[in-house]
């Protein structure tokens, strides 16, 4: 299974790499990656502090912690400006009462300020919440209702989407902009920041206190806002080095959006946890640009997802050839499964294996990795992190030999798991109903040595180039709209995006089906909710699926859709 694909690219598995990882597994312990930190001697805790102000209280005090730029700014900031920024942006948060477990969030386009304000979060003990830039009105109401976020960091274009009248506890809404744009009862951020103190006093934390909040998407229910503690700073250090492989002269450029959990665990944490100077590249993707941000900073170490790999294999290889990139010594993709014909480009092109590494919003860093010292395995994510029990289990939680698919699952806890779904126990529990074990909603199986292959999703959640999308949240905006009477969604197979959306509809009394009807629909969807939720596809149908107890029945829309057969009919509605 698999295994023929391997021998284009992977070195021979030699049994001095194999030992090498028997004997990293024996040697690990958590405890030693704690030693590593401030707070092991000076008991005090905070990430935020570990992250900047203690390199900025180093040698790498003047060391390039940051390189931002867009088509419209270019700018680099040390370690020790950073530190001033981001207390900066703790003292105007504090200035409005803002303080220790107080949710707020980040709702901005990448930019320096954002990094300052996630930062600044951080160092008053208080509790991000990022979002995607992209997110429309219901998507941002729905999570700062549910956190309930005490204050937002928006832009002027940004801010109309926050339904400020329908959040009771949203008391300060903070605007990045031309002061000009802002209305009544909004605070100018840069007049703020410009009025707060570069220096600050860090609110001392316990590991076990709140980090970050991300909401993701699960296949019932609105989106789950995941809990993360800043004791998960041991993981994002540690596999920063390990998987990342992050060192001293490293430029580093992680291409995902802090809206997601691999751009605040892998795009903030790990490097500056481990000195690293960073890339952020804002403004919209394209070839082009990208490449021409590796040939600029020359960045060394590069993490992307399978989705934009697939993007750049579409644009050619003469896309490559014009740029120099021979400075990447090190590259890594993490989202989506990684398809063994990218891996192979990727080696011909870029004379770079791609490391898969698997993870999710859940699990707050990495836990299945193809190591820089290991041998690729195309279409394996690799095999567990020291510290890291993975392995595939039946539905009672029985471990399942090697090459027999089941559920993954990772032995319970690890620094970076999370430790709840906000407001939500009962949903939290779904994913730790095995005793011991914390089942990850995605089946795979193990090969003989140890390596993991994905097999897909156990729920309904869709992965549209990388992107969790809940069909539920989906459903739910399109039954909105006043011509859908039902709707069921599902991710349909791509061959770049990995998966799109498609929507079943049936349509209330007195609408008939058109292209216009689907495009208004489509439409409908990508300004309530967002571009991504939107529908790629839309067929209308008389009737949907659904069992007697009312529930469509998305197993069968997919089995429609993808000419297979539908299975066991018993529970359908006659
Ligand atoms: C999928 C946060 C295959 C998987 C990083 C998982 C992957 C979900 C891989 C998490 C991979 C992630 N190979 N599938 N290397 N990495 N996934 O929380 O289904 O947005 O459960 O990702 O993405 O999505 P999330």
């Amino acid at each position: 299974m698999g295994k023929d694909t391997l021998e284009v690219i992977a070195v021979e598995a030699t049994q001095a790499n194999m030992m090498d990882y028997e004997e990293a597994r024996r040697q690990f312990d958590w405890a030693d990656v704690e030693k590593r930190f401030s707070w092991y001697e000076s008991g005090k805790v905070n990430l935020a502090h570990e992250a900047i102000d203690r390199h900025a209280a180093s040698e790498l005090k003047d060391k390039i912690a940051l390189h931002y730029s867009d088509p419209q700014r270019d700018e680099s900031y040390t370690f020790e400006q950073l530190r001033q920024q981001s207390n900066k942006a703790a003292n105007m948060l504090r200035e409005l009462g803002i303080g220790k477990g107080d949710r707020v969030f980040i709702f901005m386009p990448r930019t320096p300020e954002l990094y300052f304000t996630l930062l600044g979060i951080i160092k008053i003990g208080a509790i991000a919440g990022p979002l995607f830039e992209a997110f429309m009105e219901t998507a941002v109401r729905d999570r700062l209702l549910d956190s309930g976020a005490v204050a937002i960091v928006t832009t002027p274009k940004l801010v109309g989407r926050v339904p400020a009248a329908e959040l009771p506890e949203l008391k300060h809404i903070i605007v990045y902009g031309e002061e000009s744009e802002l209305e009544n009862g909004q605070i100018h951020f840069s007049t703020a920041m410009d009025a707060a103190s570069d220096e600050t006093e860090i609110e001392w934390v316990e590991p076990e206190d709140g980090l970050i909040l991300h909401y993701t998407s699960g296949s019932t229910g609105k989106p789950k806002g995941v809990y993360h503690v800043h004791q998960a700073m041991l993981q994002h250090e540690y596999t920063g080095r390990v998987v990342l492989d992050l060192q001293p002269d490293d430029i580093y450029w992680c291409t995902a959006d802090p809206g997601w959990v691999t751009g605040t665990s892998y795009g903030i944490f790990a490097p500056w946890l481990n000195g690293a100077t960073n890339v952020i590249r804002g403004g919209r993707f394209s070839p082009q640009d990208w490449y021409e941000t590796i040939q600029r900073y020359k960045v060394t170490v590069w993490y992307s997802a399978p989705t934009a790999f697939r993007m750049l294999m579409g644009a050619g290889d003469e896309a490559v050839e014009q740029y120099d990139l021979s400075s990447l010594r090190h590259v890594l993709s993490v989202g989506e499964p990684l398809n063994p014909e990218v891996i192979r480009w990727g080696y011909r092109v870029y004379q770079q294996r791609i490391h898969d590494t698997w993870w999710m919003t859940e699990t707050g860093a990495q836990l299945i990795c193809n190591y820089p010292r290991m041998d690729v395995r195309p279409g394996s994510m690799g095999r567990p992190l020291p510290g890291i029990e993975a392995a595939i289990v039946d539905d009672q939680g029985n471990e399942l030999p090697p090459l027999r698919m089941g559920n993954l699952a990772i032995k319970t806890p690890w620094p970076s798991m999370m430790r709840k779904i906000w407001n939500n126990p009962a949903k939290y529990e779904e994913y730790v109903r095995i005793p011991g074990w914390y089942i990850s909603g995605d089946s795979a199986y193990m090969d003989e040595d140890g390596y993991f292959w994905f097999q897909g999703r156990i729920d309904d959640v869709i992965n549209t180039s990388g992107e969790r999308v809940g069909p539920f949240e989906v459903e739910s905006k399109l039954v909105e709209h006043p011509a859908v009477a039902e709707a069921g969604v599902i991710g349909k197979p791509d061959p770049v995006r990995g998966e799109v959306i498609k929507a079943f509809i049936s349509l209330r009394e007195g609408f008939t089906a058109s292209d216009e009807l689907k495009q208004e629909i489509t439409r409908f969807v990508k300004e309530g909710l967002s571009a991504h939720a939107a529908p790629r596809e839309i067929e209308f149908k008389d009737k949907l699926p659904k069992t007697r107890s009312g529930k469509i029945m998305r197993r069968v829309l997919k089995a429609w859709e993808l000419e297979l057969p539908t299975g066991d009919l018993s529970t359908m509605e006659d």
